[in-house]
């Protein structure tokens, strides 16, 4: 892999999607509808061109919402209320999903499942509440392996209504790209290989859409940094050097501030991670930012680049902690248990590889291999009652595994209590790992429940649990 080959172009523009937090109202407001403010937005899905890599490089042909990589931010206040028109300008068949966000069963945007797909030249409006605060983001669900992966995506962001101080609230997208050297698109989407083995993997990684060499900060600076991994397949360990991460939140959902494990950040597709990073290292500095996450290839993401002149001598020690989102507490002694099974892949030791190779469905559920989004729910929950899902990877892979319309506390991993029974919406199964999770299905209808590899998700790994009273 010759990751990231452009690099000695140089180029100095600075990520600006800087957007300063405002004071909140500080008034309680309800969490279901009577909002007092809609907020509205139009998204476009069009084939575009855009400038991933610099110059000399050509721009690159993509699928993009609005004409731009990522689509706009969309960002607006918990308990606000939003509607958002969507157009499909595309030559096939779409739908946008709104990755993390709780909303009820017909505005999630899986087509087929939740709604009709929209039509080339047709619409769709969504509309829903903001009931939780975070980082989401949008992306379509149907041929999602290709759509995304062509740059349909774009983050969503819901304010709190009492934001924590930071001197610089960002978000980065991260995406991989499989470039070809005319910084065109390779067209090999969903091949056998990827879809058998670790996903696509590309060769050029973008922040926000482009390829970025520095990134501009100043001493005492503090930055709450909004990480999405937008990416098919890559999963990323960000290693911040001499800098102390504190995570504070994951997928969206509050979490005890804390140190990531061995001071790594880890974020596997559609993750995303609030970070809280004070700038520590010296004025007119310069400290990379290296993903470890695949042995052997490292490599610099970018560079913060420190002003000659500092912010202030000793980071602030403003408080770190978000206020939890209105999620239900599962209670575990009531709780009810299902096993889940993940197999398949190469090296899976299934004798039925050969034979899942041909469908071109590689890996399964409980034994059962998607086609499509719609098919015989693998659960059907009571609404209202707790749930405890024991899985299991059984598979020489890893898997970020992703349930629409809830959050889910990660209980356990292989037989140990975690840390922090953090919520999230997609939670990182290494190989052969056990990972326990448990909620409350408090959220009626058939959702998805699906790897977020979108080449593992096309080739079977997919499934529906539906939520009935
Ligand atoms: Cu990010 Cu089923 O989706
Ligand atoms: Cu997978």
């Amino acid at each position: 892999m010759s990751i990231l080959t452009t690099r000695r172009m140089t180029r100095r523009n600075f990520l600006a999607s800087a957007c300063a937090s405002t004071a909140a109202l500080g008034l309680p407001l309800p969490l279901v509808s009577s909002a007092a403010t809609t907020r509205q937005f139009k998204l476009r899905a069009a084939p575009g061109q855009v400038r991933l890599v610099p110059e000399p490089y050509n721009q690159t042909p993509v699928w993009c919402f609005n004409q731009t990589v990522p689509g706009p931010e969309i960002r607006l206040r918990q308990g606000e209320r939003i509607r958002i028109e969507v157009e499909n300008a595309l030559a096939e068949e779409s739908s946008v999903h709104w990755h993390g966000i709780r909303t009820p069963n017909a505005m999630d945007g899986v087509s087929h499942l939740t709604q009709p797909p929209i039509a080339p030249g047709g619409k769709f409006i969504y509309e829903f509440d903001a009931v939780d605060a975070g980082s989401y983001w949008y992306h379509p669900h149907q041929r999602s392996f290709e759509q995304v992966g062509r740059g349909l995506y774009g983050a969503f962001i819901v304010e709190e209504r009492d934001p924590i101080r930071v001197d610089r609230d960002l978000c980065w997208m991260l995406d991989d790209w499989r470039l070809t050297p005319a910084a065109e698109i390779s067209d090999d989407f969903g091949n056998g290989h990827d879809v058998s083995h670790n996903g696509r993997i590309g060769n050029s990684v973008t922040i926000n859409g482009q390829i970025r060499e520095h990134f501009a900060v100043r001493r005492g600076e503090r930055i709450r940094l909004r990480l999405v991994n937008a990416a098919n397949a890559r999963i990323f360990s960000l290693d911040f050097k001499d800098h102390n991460p504190v995570i504070i939140a994951i997928d969206g959902q509050p979490v005890s501030p804390h140190a990531p494990q061995d001071g790594r950040v880890l974020l596997a597709p559609a993750m995303r991670i609030d970070l809280v990073l004070d700038m520590l290292a010296e004025n007119g500095s310069s400290v990379a930012v290296t993903d470890r996450f695949y042995r052997g290839r490292e490599y610099r993401l970018i560079d913060l680049v420190y002003a000659a002149e500092g912010l202030r001598e000793e980071p602030p020690d403003w408080p770190m902690a978000l206020a939890p989102n209105p999620l239900a507490e599962p209670d575990l002694e009531q709780a009810i248990r299902h096993e889940v099974v993940f197999n398949g892949g190469m090296m899976g030791g299934s004798g039925s590889m050969m034979d899942m190779m041909s469908s071109g469905k590689v890996w399964s559920i409980n034994g059962v291999a998607a086609e499509g989004h719609v098919m015989k729910p693998m659960l059907e929950l009571k609404l209202g009652q707790s749930y405890l899902l024991a899985m299991n990877n059984d598979t020489a892979w890893h898997h970020p595994m992703h349930l629409h319309g809830h959050a889910f506390r990660v209980m356990s991993r292989n037989g140990q209590a975690t840390a922090y029974r953090e919520w999230q919406d997609t939670v990182l199964m290494a190989p052969r790992e056990r990972v326990e999770i448990a909620f409350v299905a408090d959220n009626p209808g058939d959702w998805m429940f699906h790897c977020h590899i979108l080449e593992h998700m096309a080739a079977g790994m997919m499934g529906v649990i539906r939520v009935a009273s």
